[in-house]
């Protein structure tokens, strides 16, 4: 089993390009299952949930994988799809999969996909993914841990989501984009990635508006086109690498991605007292001293992005004065606050809050990752930590970061790979 062992207390300086984004990749991956011809993805980034979800789609019967002559394209035909089921081995194993229900319903009339089951950041259930595909008349049975949806033609409805919910809206509105007359998604998520998604459903022939606000309106239309696209950068990488800058008082230039699209980790970053100049696709991040103490509550966007509430976490740990930290999202996001303990953090957690209290500095030590951002935190401590730390269980890191050391190496960290 793989782990990453970190020498820190190095400055982290130069210039850095991030990855395509890996949860745009796999919405449009999975909505390439609705368009006729071949589907062309560019930028995507070499990650184990983008491979879990080319095995989603070959196992339906589609033909998918990456280039032979290009490492970061993809190519899909979806036109061959014959079994509309994603088996629960490879299912609970990205639960992302789960975004092919909406496709396969509406172009092929009948899909079933395993329930993803949860995960170690919580129960995450897809309540609102069957709540609007029964609005768009999906006949949905459940059983033996699977959900089976029919419809000979869906129908334009409106669904009110309960939650903001990024998949679930980004499931219905692809399901939504050949349905019989108009649909209206309100409480829709406003997350880059959805916007990212209606452009790209827009480019195949689709009609949406209101994509990035709560409202999303979708006039169904009878057939969709495969299209070539290249996938934004990963908003959430780039996040975690200027939280890496900022814990090692660095100055780097973070490339490939639109600062735009990460403005609520930007501005608690500025917060902390870090220099941030963005550019069009670009943003330097530069930290002189000991960031300052700052509260951050999570919330979907454009609210400060759980998906980095650990990599500021590991900032604060090193914060003059103490800062609360307060999830929103999900109800088990706290994991690497005991690994973050193993290096002398002082972190009190109470409910949906973590109390951390700055320390001078951390020490390294032998930590494990429990799932994919709780252990990109405790690689932006261990950058920070004098000494050496030793993070196991680095498949979680795989599955959202590509080639995380070899980047971080490129800035001048003492980081390497021991299988
Ligand atoms: C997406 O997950 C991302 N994954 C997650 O990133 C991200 O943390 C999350 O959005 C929030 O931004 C991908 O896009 C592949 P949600 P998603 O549905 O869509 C509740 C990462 O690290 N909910 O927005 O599954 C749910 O329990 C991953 O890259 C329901 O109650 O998240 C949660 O509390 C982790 N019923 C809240 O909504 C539903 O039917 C937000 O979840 C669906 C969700």
């Amino acid at each position: 089993m793989d782990r990453i062992v970190v020498a820190g207390g190095r400055r982290l300086l130069g210039t850095v390009d991030v990855s395509g984004s890996k949860n745009a990749s796999l919405a449009l991956m999975a909505a390439a299952l609705l368009g006729e011809g071949e589907t062309v993805l560019r930028n995507v980034p070499r990650l184990r949930d983008v491979d879990g979800m080319l095995q989603i789609l070959s196992a339906l019967g589609a033909h998918a994988g990456f280039d032979p002559h290009d490492p970061h394209t993809v190519r899909i035909l979806a036109d061959p799809v014959d079994t509309p089921e994603a088996p629960y081995e490879l299912v609970r194993k990205m639960r992302a999969s789960f975004m092919v229900l909406g496709p396969l319903v509406a172009r092929f009339g009948h899909g079933k996909v395993s329930e993803p089951g949860g995960c170690a950041i919580g129960v995450r259930p897809v309540d609102q993914h069957l709540k609007g595909l029964e609005a768009l008349g999906a006949k949905t049975e459940l059983s033996r841990g699977y959900v089976e949806c029919r419809a000979d033609r869906l129908r334009g409805a409106r669904v009110v989501f309960d939650v903001s919910t990024v998949n679930g809206t980004q499931n219905v509105m692809m399901a939504a984009s050949l349905a019989e007359g108009e649909s209206v998604l309100e409480n829709a998520a406003r997350e880059p990635e959805v916007v990212e998604l209606a452009e790209f459903l827009v480019r195949m022939g689709a009609r949406i508006e209101g994509a990035g606000t709560g409202r999303i309106v979708v006039e169904g239309v009878p057939r969709l086109r495969g299209i070539e696209h290249r996938v934004a950068g990963d908003r959430i990488e780039a996040g975690t690498l200027a939280a890496a800058a900022v814990a090692t008082r660095g100055d780097v230039l973070v490339r490939g991605v639109d600062p735009r699209a990460m403005e609520a980790t930007l501005a608690k970053l500025r917060e902390t007292g870090a220099a941030i100049d963005a550019a069009d696709d670009s943003f330097r991040v530069r930290a002189f001293e000991a960031p300052r103490a700052v509260d951050v509550v999570t919330a979907p966007y454009p609210g400060f992005a759980t998906d980095m509430q650990s990599q500021l976490m590991a900032v604060l740990t090193l914060a003059q004065g103490s800062s609360v930290v307060t999830e929103t999202v999900f109800e088990n996001r706290f994991m690497h606050v005991p690994e973050l303990l193993r290096l002398g953090a002082e972190i009190a957690v109470a409910g949906r809050s973590a109390h951390v209290r700055g320390v001078e500095r951390l020490s390294g030590a032998p930590v494990m990752a429990t799932d994919l951002r709780a252990s990109a935190g405790l690689i932006v401590a261990a950058l920070a930590a004098e000494g050496e730390t030793c993070v196991s269980r680095v498949y979680h890191i795989d599955r959202g970061y590509e080639r995380i050391e070899e980047k971080l190496r490129g800035l001048g960290a003492s980081i390497r790979r021991e299988a």
